[in-house]
Formats: structure tokens, sequence, C-alpha cells
């Protein structure tokens, strides 16, 4: 017998079971609740509420622990790749060689889009936000894509997901040249994940281009940095959406409009513009009483769960070094804003009270730049990335046999029950 939460509330008692997973703190459930107490719970923003059973990704936000599958992210990000990081987050385990290599070769042939499809981008003004175009386009992909949107059938989920990953690329770089009036570039089969989607922004036709290893890593390691994250905004809304039945495309369109706001995915391209506006060192103080004054907020700083360093932080740091370094920056004067201000704030009382330390979008925004992507891009690099994450736990969703619609409740506090009264006598 496990443990129990006794429940008592006007002469009714229940006993709610206590659930514990590997690690983290226990869970109450409180499935019975309403049906034998007659009351629900109050939880905006779900700040004490696990939403679903998951075996996918661990965060520990007091300690600054992010494992996938168990496995820290520092050490992914350091030994890893992209490509075996997502059959990770799918499968559960690391592959074995031949594995990976049907993987990437399942992954490498998915990338290209029906031509069909490019025809789409045309529809969209040039200077529409990238984002804008990525949810309509990734919605669309299920008017393309109909031989696997039958969730009922795992070889088809498993080629959606494929899909997905493989195509991401292809329509984020066409997103980016549809803004710089370019033409589209193909996907080349020879090239890594990486690199093909560097190459498919920033190579034209009028010359050659050539890939330099230590940007296609560190493009690698920021998908690595950002391919899940548990049960954020957007993976919720991907559930969310996911339990109605709605077809993966779908679903995964949904996860990019969420990730889109400057709380969550838009971050990053917020903090560059906060570090351009702030632009030098000796500007930081007034910077920072601005936000003790509550008139703005320090973007990319702070996290739901992180109460300390996220860890994703701190390889995204070095990252961002090696970036500046390889593209002769290293003198980037938002470089020494961020550093000096990275020092400011966690010294100061205002932030170490509120456990306030540097989010992964402090210094990818600067790496970004580096990379040669305009602002507007970083939240599609991140939907690119994510969307691992999110179709993995859509399918553990899918799989689950105690998944239900989602269906949140609420407390009514609208006007009660009254007579419609014709205008004339209003
Ligand atoms: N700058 C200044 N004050 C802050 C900040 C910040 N970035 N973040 C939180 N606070 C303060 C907040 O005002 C509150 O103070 P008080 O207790 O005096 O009212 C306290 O810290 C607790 O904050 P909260 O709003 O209750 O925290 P939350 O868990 O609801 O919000 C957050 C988390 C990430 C939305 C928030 O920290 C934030 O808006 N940060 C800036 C945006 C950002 O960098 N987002 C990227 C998150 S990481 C990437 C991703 O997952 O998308």
């Amino acid at each position: 017998m496990g443990d129990t939460a006794k429940f008592e509330l006007g002469g009714k008692s229940v006993d709610l079971p206590v659930l514990k997973g590997t690690d983290g703190p226990a869970v109450i459930d409180i499935r019975k609740l309403y049906a034998e107490a007659d009351v629900f719970t109050y939880d905006p923003g779900f700040t004490s509420t696990a939403s679903c059973e998951s075996k996918i990704t661990f965060i520990d936000g007091d300690k600054g622990v992010l494992l996938h599958r168990g496995y820290p992210i520092d050490q992914l990000a350091e030994r890893s790749s992209f490509l075996e990081v997502c059959y990770l987050l799918l499968h559960g385990e690391l592959p074995s060689a031949s594995q990976f290599s049907e993987f990437e070769h399942n992954i490498t042939y998915h990338t290209m889009v029906h031509e069909q499809f490019d025809r789409f981008f045309q529809g969209f003004r040039r200077d529409a936000h990238p984002m804008a175009i990525m949810v309509g386009a990734v919605g669309a992909m299920s008017a393309f894509y109909h031989d696997s949107t039958d969730i009922n059938d795992p070889e088809q989920r498993m080629i959606s997901a494929h899909r997905l990953i493989a195509k991401m690329p292809t329509i984020a770089a066409r997103a980016f040249k549809y803004s710089r009036g370019q033409p589209f570039v193909y996907p080349r089969n020879e090239l890594s994940y990486a690199e093909n989607f560097l190459k498919m922004c920033f190579s034209v036709p009028a010359e050659d281009w050539k890939p330099n290893p230590v940007l296609t890593r560190a493009m690698d390691r920021i998908f690595i940095l950002h391919a899940d994250h548990e049960q954020n905004a957007s993976t919720s809304t991907v559930r969310l959406a996911g339990s109605s039945g709605a077809n993966p495309f779908a679903c995964i369109a949904a996860g990019i409009a969420s990730l889109w706001g400057p709380k969550h995915g838009g971050a990053n391209e917020e903090a560059l513009n906060m570090l351009g506006e702030i632009g030098s060192v000796d500007r930081i103080p007034e910077f920072v009483q601005g936000v003790k004054d509550r008139r703005y907020l320090l973007m990319g700083f702070g996290h739901r769960v992180y109460k300390n360093y996220d860890p994703r932080a701190k390889v995204m740091q070095q990252t961002c070094h090696e970036v500046l370094e390889a593209v002769g920056h290293q003198d980037d004067p938002l470089l020494k804003v961020a550093m000096e201000l990275e020092k400011i704030a966690l010294s100061d009382e205002f932030f170490i009270e509120r456990k306030l330390y540097p989010n992964v979008d402090f210094y990818s925004g600067i790496t970004l730049r580096a990379l040669g992507f305009p602002a507007e891009m970083f939240t599609v690099l991140f939907a690119l990335a994510r969307t691992v994450g999110w179709i993995a736990q859509w399918k553990e969703m899918i799989e689950d046999p105690s998944q239900k619609i989602g269906r949140p409740r609420q407390i009514y506090t609208g006007a009660p029950e009254r007579a419609y009264t014709p205008i004339d006598k209003r």
C-alpha cells in the first residue's frame, strides 16, 4: 500500500493516493476528488499541478538539473549529436550504430517538402514575422501528408514524427529566405542535419558556400539544448491539442503558436533587443534600477522551474564564446554588456531573493546573431529544435492508456442566472 493523503471538507472525507515518480516531488492523485467530495482544485498557471505521467525529461529546478531519458544535458551537449538526442527522446534509449544510421537515413530522406508546398510561402507578405509563417506552414503540413495523420496507427505516428523533424529545417530556412527575397535552397542528403540547415539558410546561387565546423557544431548544440523541457507552455499546448485526437501537424502548429510569446520562446529575441537597448556597460545600473522598479523584466533571466542556474545557460555561454571567436567577434559590445549584467544581477539582493538566474535565452541571442541570424529568426530556431520534444511528448500521450481529453474546470465568478431583457428595456 502506498501513502495516502486525507482530504476533508464539509463533513466529507476522501483518501487520495500519493504517487511517487523516479525522482521529484510526490504527487497527490486527485482524480476522484470531484466525484467524491464535489470540489475542484484551483491552480492557475499549474504551479502545483502535474498534468501527466512522463518518462522523457526530468528537471530538478532547485539543483539546476536537466535530464533527457536520464542523461544530463551537459553530457548530451558535449558528447552527443542532435539527431542522436532526437532518437533518444523518441525511443527512450540511445541508439546502436545500426539503429542510428537507419534513423539518420529516415530523417535525411524526408527533408524535402512537396513542391506545391513552396507556393504556400508566396501568400505571405515579405515582412511577415517568420514565426507567423511557421504557424501557418506547419499547420498546412496536415493538408500535404494525409498518409500519416491516422493517430491510431503506430507506424503513421512514427512517420509523422520523422517528417516533422526532417522538414522543420527546410520550412524554417524557407521562412528566412522568403524574408530576404532570396531563392529557396533545396536540402542536400550528404550533409548533416545542422550543416544542411545552415546551408539552406545562408548559401546563395551566386557563390559557393563553405561550412565552418565550429559553427555547425554550435548550431547542433543549440538544437540539443532546446530539444525538450518537460511540460512547459508549448508542450502542454501540444498535449492539450492532441488530447482531442487532432493530427500531429496541427498539434505542433499549436505548440509553435504558444512558443512564440515573449515569456517563452520569444524571450531570446527580447533578450537580444534588451542588450541592444542597454548598449553599453555604463548604462547597466540605470537599467537594473528600472527592473527593480518593475518597469520591465530582465529578459533571459528567471524561470518557472529553475531556481538555480539553468544548466542549458552554462553550455550556451560556452558555445557563445566559441562562436564569437570563430567569427572574430570576441569584442562584441553586447557580449560585454551581457557578462557585466549577469555579474551584477547575480550579486544583487533583488535577484538573489527571487532566485533569478540566467536562462538558456540569455546568451542564445548573441550566439545566434553571430551565426548570422536576425533576431526574428531566433524563436523559429527554438521551434525547429523543440519539435522533437513536442512530438515525443505527443506520442507518449497518445500511447498512454490513461490519456483523456484535456478539459480543465473553473471557478465561475460571473453573473448569476438572470432573465434576458429586450433592448428597449435596457
Ligand atoms: N526580471 C525581473 N523580475 C523577474 C523576472 C525577470 N526576468 N522574472 C521573475 N521576476 C520576479 C517577478 O516579478 C516576481 O517578483 P515578486 O515576487 O516580487 O512579485 C518573482 O521574480 C517571481 O516571478 P514569477 O513571475 O512569479 O515567476 P514565474 O515562474 O511566473 O515566471 C518567467 C517565469 C520565465 C515567465 C519569468 O521569470 C520571466 O518572465 N522571465 C523573462 C522572460 C524569459 O527570459 N523567459 C524565458 C524562459 S526560459 C526559455 C523558455 O522555456 O521558453
